[in-house]
């Protein structure tokens, strides 16, 4: 039988399965594609055959409109640390919706929020906020651009960091996504993460035209890929060394600790790009740093750099912001590390059971399965060697179970879930796996022994 024969006997029990559990998700999308593309309106939250659309969040649950009760180990792409509706996170919601929900002024909210931050992350003495992550990465380039005086950004292969053209370079693995300007291909380099000899070479070749570096604390939407011994700190000490500013896009890693993962790998960028938590499930994100760097948009200056945005930092978002951060102390934060690394434990325990040569790679609340017997340490290991069906499969059959798990195999850990909450997950991944086995011989047997 061929892969694609296999692949269909399996879809046709667990897609089916999953399509009569969503019929209203089916209905809903398909009139939805009058107005909206085939009814993806978010690329991210797209997946076959068609995605589940909820209706309501409520602490680490999510439920459908057909009814289905999920567990969330999604969390809006990791962003919801605090569950979906967090009382804190509602109050302040409400107490500020009826003083005003945006003006053209400065609001003492922003203020708060930004000695919050501050407070928290050493490396920046500075900081200034966006609607999201994507606008935070592009504005802490132009800084970098306009501190430097030079254009180039390295970037790490296969690494998301928003929609920005430049950034966009190598995600999707596509060398010039449709409808990037061909200029982008000029000012973006990219290096393989954690390879150190690499990037010290295009750093050294090309100093003279790099601005900076860009890295995640984690590689996120990559694949919850730690950096491997100092990468991070040599990063810095390469950069700094010939002429170049660190940038840590810290948008998914800052949850693992109070000051990010720049705490935990012991790095002080010069620029920090934050998003997703920061806002309490509000469209937010900020980026700051080094106090000379960021003077690059300050109004005294001469020829500012500029940074605008009609609905930066509205008094909503920032309350929503505030209450979330004061949420996420040293101590809750460790605490969902500590069930992440009891899911790695079980999930690996699982993977041992069965025989299968999957890998578990993350750091804390955020844990990913890549169905890939390559130890992965880059992006391109990830991307090039996982073998997509299993995953598709593994990630309906989840679904099917009612535990919705990030399209790409991530799991990532609120403050409301327990160890019950682990163990669930744990079972369910034991369920699928065991389910999908016969095709996983079939069809990879390099996954299996
Ligand atoms: C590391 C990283 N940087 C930047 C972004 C962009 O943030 P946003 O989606 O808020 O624009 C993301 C989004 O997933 C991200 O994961």
């Amino acid at each position: 039988m061929s892969r694609k024969e296999s692949v269909a006997k399996y879809n046709i029990k667990i897609e089916e399965t999953y399509r009569q559990r969503t019929l209203k998700s089916r209905e809903i999308i398909t009139n939805a594609s009058r107005y909206v593309p085939d009814g993806d309106y978010r690329v991210s939250i797209w997946f076959e055959p068609y995605p589940t659309v909820m209706e309501r969040g409520d602490g680490y649950y999510l439920y459908d409109v057909d009814g289905n009760e999920y567990l969330d180990f999604s969390n809006n792409w990791t962003s919801m640390v605090l569950g979906n509706n967090h009382p804190k996170v509602v109050e302040a919601i409400q107490q500020q919706a009826p003083l005003g929900s945006a003006m053209a002024a400065p609001h003492t909210s922003a203020y708060e929020w930004a000695q919050l931050i501050c407070d928290r992350i050493p490396s920046v003495e500075k900081v200034r906020f966006c609607t999201s992550g994507t606008e935070a990465v592009m504005f802490a380039v132009r800084a970098a651009r306009a501190f430097t005086g030079k254009d180039k950004i390295l970037k790490m292969e296969g690494n998301y960091h928003g929609s920005y053209d430049p950034m966009e370079m190598t995600t999707g693995w596509r060398k010039l996504p449709l409808g990037l300007p061909k200029s982008v291909e000029k000012d973006v380099l990219v290096t393989p993460f954690n390879d150190k000899e690499t990037t010290e070479r295009i750093i050294k070749e090309n100093k003279d035209e790099l601005a900076a570096v860009i890295v995640e604390g984690i590689l996120g939407a990559a694949g919850m890929i730690p950096p491997e011994d100092d990468y991070l700190k040599y990063l810095h000490s390469v950069a700094s060394q010939n002429g170049l500013l660190l940038i840590i896009d810290e948008v998914i890693s800052f949850r693992l600790a109070t000051g990010g993962a720049q705490e935990i790998y012991n790095v002080q960028p010069d620029l920090t790009v934050l998003g997703k938590s920061i806002g309490g499930g509000l469209p937010t994100g900020a980026f700051g740093g080094r106090e000379d760097v960021m003077a690059v948009y300050s109004p005294k200056q001469k020829r500012p750099a500029h940074h605008a945005g009609t609905f930066v930092a509205t008094p909503i978002a920032v309350m929503a912001g505030i209450a979330s951060l004061k949420e996420l102390t040293a101590e809750t934060l460790a605490r969902i590390n500590s069930l992440g690394w009891s899911l790695a434990n079980g999930l690996q325990g699982v993977l041992d059971e069965l025989k299968i040569k999957a890998q578990i790679k993350g750091y804390g609340s955020l844990q990913q399965i890549h169905f890939t017997p390559e130890p992965v340490s880059t992006a391109s290991t990830a991307y090039f060697t996982m073998d997509r069906d299993v995953l598709r499969l593994f990630h309906l059959a989840m679904m099917n179970k009612g535990l919705f798990i990030g399209s790409r195999g991530f799991f990532s850990i609120t403050t409301p879930m327990t160890e019950a909450e682990i163990e669930t997950a744990i079972e369910a991944t034991a369920a699928c796996l065991s389910e999908l086995k016969p095709l996983i011989e079939e069809i990879a047997p390099k996954l299996v022994g």
